[in-house]
C-alpha cells in the first residue's frame, strides 16, 4: 500500500479537525504554527460545489502555509460527489479530499449526507469509488462507529471503505445517536488500527497532550486528530509533539501570550475573512476559549461577547493586563 507523504513522518503526525465554524483559514494556520502537521478544512457540500455555490466554494480557500491540507466534502449521491471531487482538485489542489460519514447534524442525515450514509454501507462504498475515480489525489474518509449502537461495527465499516480505496481512515468512536455525549471508545480505533493496512487516525476526547500520548499508546494509530480540546488551546499541538518526544511540556501560555496569539488570529480572521461586524461576531467565540481558566475569565468573556470590533478587545485585553495604566489612562 502506497502511504502518504503527509502521514509517513516517523514521529506520529499531530491533525487539526474538521470543525465546522472553527476549522476554518485562521484558525488552521495558527494551529500548524503550533505544530499540527496536518490541517483540514470545515465540511462541504458536494451538491453546492457542483452548483458553484460561492460562499461553499470560499470555504475551500487556502493559503500555503497551511499545507498539507485536505479538503472535507460531504453528501449522498456518488456523482454530485465525483464532480465536487474534481473541482476541487482542479482548482483547489490541496494535498488530500477527505469524505465525511460521520457528521450527525439532523439537517445533514436526513438527506443521508454525513453520517446518514453508514445506514447503507453499499452507497458509502459507492460514493467513495466515485471520488476516488474522479481524482488522482488520495481520497480519505473520516466516520463514525456507525448509525446506532445494534449497527456499531467500526472494524467492518473501516474494512468496507479500505476495499473501496480510501487511503486513510480516520475513527471519531461513538454513534451517530450518541451524537457527543459519553465517552470516544478508543478499543474501537486500536481494533480498526489492528484490522486495516491504511493509516488510521484516532480522534475523539483528546483534551490534554497527556491524551495525545496514551491515546497513542492505547491504539496504536497512525496519527492523532484533535477537535474540541483545541479551542482556545491551540498550544495543545506544541505541548503534545514535546511529550511524544519524552520532553516535559514547554511553560503554560501566561495571559498575555494567550492574548498575543488571540490577537493574531483575529487580525488573520480580518485579513482572510473580510474586516466586517459579521468577522467580529463569529470571532467572539474564540475570545471566550481564549480565556478560560484565567482570573476573572467569567466577567472578562462578558464583555468580549460584546465587542463590535477588534480595536475594543484589544483595549479590553490591555486593560485586563495593565488594570492601573488604563484607570490612569482614563482619568
Ligand atoms: C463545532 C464542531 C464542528 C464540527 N464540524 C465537523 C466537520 O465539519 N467535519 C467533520 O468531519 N467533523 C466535524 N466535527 C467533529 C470533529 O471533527 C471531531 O470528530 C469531534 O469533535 C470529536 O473530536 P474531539 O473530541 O477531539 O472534539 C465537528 C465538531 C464540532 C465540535
Amino acid at each position: 500500500m502506497k502511504q502518504l507523504p503527509y502521514l509517513s513522518s516517523p514521529r506520529v503526525p499531530l491533525i487539526l479537525a474538521p470543525m465546522a465554524g472553527v476549522s476554518e483559514a485562521p484558525f488552521r494556520q495558527i494551529c500548524r504554527g503550533m505544530g499540527a502537521d496536518v490541517v483540514l478544512s470545515e465540511f462541504l457540500s458536494s451538491e453546492a460545489i457542483r452548483r458553484r455555490i460561492h460562499r461553499t466554494l470560499e470555504g475551500a480557500e487556502f493559503e500555503a502555509c497551511e499545507r498539507p491540507i485536505g479538503i472535507q466534502i460531504y453528501g449522498a449521491d456518488p456523482r454530485a460527489m465525483a464532480e465536487a471531487t474534481a473541482l476541487i482538485t482542479e482548482h483547489y489542489q490541496p494535498e488530500f479530499i477527505d469524505i465525511n460519514f460521520g457528521c450527525p447534524v439532523k439537517k445533514v442525515v436526513q438527506r443521508n449526507g454525513g453520517s446518514g450514509c453508514l445506514r447503507d454501507m453499499d452507497l458509502v462504498t459507492g460514493i467513495i469509488r466515485a471520488c476516488v475515480a474522479a481524482t488522482h489525489l488520495p481520497v480519505t474518509v473520516k466516520t463514525r462507529s456507525g448509525w446506532n449502537d445494534q449497527m456499531r461495527d467500526p472494524v467492518g465499516i473501516a474494512l468496507r471503505m479500505q476495499d473501496a480505496g480510501a487511503r486513510a481512515f480516520t475513527l471519531h468512536a461513538r454513534t451517530r445517536t450518541q451524537m457527543f455525549s459519553g465517552h470516544a471508545n478508543w478499543d474501537e480505533i486500536a481494533q480498526v488500527a489492528a484490522a486495516l493496512e491504511i493509516p488510521v487516525i484516532g480522534n475523539g476526547d483528546i483534551q490534554t497532550a497527556e491524551d495525545v500520548v496514551r491515546m497513542v499508546a492505547h491504539t496504536g494509530c497512525a496519527a492523532v486528530m484533535v477537535g474540541r480540546g483545541a479551542f482556545g488551546n491551540p498550544w495543545l499541538f506544541r505541548d503534545a509533539r514535546a511529550r511524544l518526544a519524552g520532553e516535559p511540556p514547554p511553560a503554560a501560555p501566561t495571559a498575555t501570550e494567550r492574548f498575543q496569539v488571540a490577537l493574531a488570529h483575529a487580525r488573520l480572521a480580518l485579513r482572510l475573512q473580510g474586516d466586517t461586524r459579521k468577522t467580529v461576531i463569529e470571532f467572539r467565540k474564540h475570545f471566550g476559549w481564549y480565556t478560560k481558566g484565567l482570573y476573572g475569565a467569567g466577567e472578562l468573556r462578558g464583555r468580549l461577547f460584546q465587542v463590535e470590533s477588534m480595536a475594543e478587545a484589544e483595549a479590553i485585553f490591555e486593560a485586563y493586563l495593565h488594570p492601573a495604566a488604563s484607570v490612569a489612562g482614563a482619568a
